[in-house]
């Protein structure tokens, strides 16, 4: 009985604070800064190409448009975008990384 209170209490918290976060996600550029980690290996060096599964172009993003950058990431994570790398990566990001990471890049030169 009490077991079973506590799993209810648990599972209403956790739907309310998700609710919460669908309707308030603002970008927020230093949780970006301190997520772009695995980013930087690949976007923060100009004319690099990273060579998996193809040799491709890494495109620069800082300075692009935060709503760019946003729509950008959530293609990938949907599959509009077809990158195998960036699938993956955006695949592993909440919506909170993504508008993070979207201020933050768009806020960089
Ligand atoms: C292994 C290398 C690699 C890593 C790591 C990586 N990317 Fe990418 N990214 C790419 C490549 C290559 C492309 C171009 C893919 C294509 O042609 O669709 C790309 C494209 C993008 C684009 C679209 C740019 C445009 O001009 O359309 C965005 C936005 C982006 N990456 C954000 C990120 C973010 C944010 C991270 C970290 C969470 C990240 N990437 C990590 C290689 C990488």
């Amino acid at each position: 009985m009490n077991n079973w209170l506590k799993i209810t209490i648990a599972g209403v918290t956790l739907s309310l604070s998700g609710l919460g976060l669908a309707q308030t996600v603002t970008g927020d550029p230093k949780a970006g800064e301190s997520k772009n980690a695995m980013c930087i290996g690949c976007h923060a060096i100009p004319g690099y190409k990273a060579s998996f599964p193809a040799v491709y172009s890494v495109p620069m993003i800082g300075g692009q448009g935060e709503k760019y950058i946003e729509s950008a990431l959530n293609e990938y994570k949907k599959g509009a975008r077809k990158h195998p790398t960036m699938r993956a990566i955006a695949g592993s990001l909440s919506d909170q990384d993504i508008a993070d990471l979207a201020t933050y890049y768009s806020q960089q030169k």
